[in-house]
């Protein structure tokens, strides 16, 4: 009824809630055009603190931006990408396998949807992939915090910089065949990369690279559960696999919001004036289900055959994982169906529960 969402911020500054498809397009697309020199969104805020997310790509705008993300983009290419389907095939059967031996009810999202995601960013970037515990603690801090003061979160922030730290130093001495001994000669070469900007960009793959495909393969079990006919569907006609995780992305779109973008300068909004300074977001949720764009967009249907969806975003910041989370998704689905033809929700457990993480949308467990 109010597509452009008005929010209360931080008492100086307002707050922008963007829902409708087309409008969401147009602001992810606005800070990658230069109209009259000057920009109109931008996706930085300015800030004198050093923490090891304020170099991250996705919070800078060009050339910045361009500069970093031209360092990893040939590690995420759909040709790169293509290359680890083996291995993340071998880490299904595994995870699989040790949810066969288990003799108590397994746990979707603990189980399969966390570590498959988790075990494979670890390998790319060269992490161990033992200690994704400790990161899922770190990375959950860190997505849920309200309050950059809180000290649970600068306890964790601080833990999670020591601990890379300590990596960079172990692979700058022992370097490897990883992304992250790639990135550490580059900084070492001076020009490309500085020592703040590796942090944020670890940082920023590690998390985005697992709190995000978890929630899409626990997100499309869990609408395949709620519609057993579909779910029998994708059973007898595994080719249908990539069209449910699309409608997966669609329906239950695993990352709600985009990040922040601020106003630049006073714009008018289609009719709306968003003044300099403030916060505007695109619901990605939320233009996934827009009428004008989708039939039935309530309807969760895994032969929908035009999904043109923004679960991954738009413009430069588009999902730089999205190959590698679309292939980890058809694995895990074809694996998980194949491996449990009889697999169904655990109806003596209590109903799932979403998490409550302001971007995220995923299941806290999918007993
Ligand atoms: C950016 C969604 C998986 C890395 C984004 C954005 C979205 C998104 C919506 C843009 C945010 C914005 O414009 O504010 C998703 C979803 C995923 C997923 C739904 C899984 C289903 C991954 C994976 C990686 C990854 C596996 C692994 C490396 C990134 C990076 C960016 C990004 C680095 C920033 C790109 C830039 O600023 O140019 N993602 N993502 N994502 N994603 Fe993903």
């Amino acid at each position: 009824h109010q597509p452009i969402f008005p929010m209360p911020y931080d008492g100086n500054s307002q707050s922008w809630i963007i829902t409708k498809y087309d409008h969401v397009k147009e602001l992810l697309k606005s800070n990658s055009f230069i109209k009259d020199q000057s920009k109109f969104l931008s996706s930085t805020r300015e800030s004198d603190e050093f923490n090891i997310f304020q170099n991250m790509m996705l919070d800078v705008d060009p050339p910045d931006h361009t500069r970093l993300r031209k360092l990893v983009q040939p590690y995420f290419n759909p040709k790169t990408i293509k290359q680890l389907e083996p291995r993340i095939r071998e880490i299904s059967d595994n995870l699989l396998e040790e949810m066969k031996q288990k003799d108590t009810p397994v746990d979707l999202i603990d189980d399969y949807a966390f570590p498959l995601p988790i075990i494979v960013i670890s390998e790319l970037l060269g992490v161990p992939a033992e200690d994704r515990d400790i990161f899922r603690k770190w990375s959950n801090t860190i997505v849920s915090a309200s309050n950059e003061m809180e000290t649970d979160f600068m306890e964790d922030v601080q833990a999670f910089t020591t601990y890379l730290t300590d990596l960079f130093e172990q692979r700058k001495n022992h370097p490897a065949d990883d992304l992250i001994s790639h990135l550490l000669k580059t900084e070492e070469d001076g020009e490309q990369l500085t020592r703040n900007e590796l942090y944020s960009m670890v940082v920023l793959l590690i998390i985005a690279g697992h709190e995000t495909t978890v929630n899409l393969i626990g997100n499309t079990m869990y609408a395949l559960f709620k519609h057993p006919n579909q779910l029998e569907s994708l059973k007898n006609d595994p080719a249908l696999i990539p069209r449910a995780i699309e409608e997966g992305l669609r329906y239950y779109s695993p990352v709600d919001f985009s990040t922040a973008r601020w106003a630049e300068n006073d714009l008018n909004f289609h009719g709306q004036i968003i003044r300099r300074g403030d916060l505007v977001m695109a619901s990605i949720s939320s233009a996934n289900r827009d009428e004008e764009k989708f039939d039935h967009p309530h309807l969760f249907d895994i032969t929908r055959k035009r999904n043109a969806h923004v679960a991954f975003g738009f413009g430069i910041h588009f999902c730089l994982g999205a190959p590698l989370a679309r292939m980890e998704g058809k694995i895990a689905l074809e694996k998980l169906l194949h491996a449990f033809p009889k697999i169904g929700l655990d109806e003596t457990s209590p109903a799932p529960q979403w998490r409550s993480v302001f971007l995220l949308r995923g299941l806290d467990a999918l007993p």
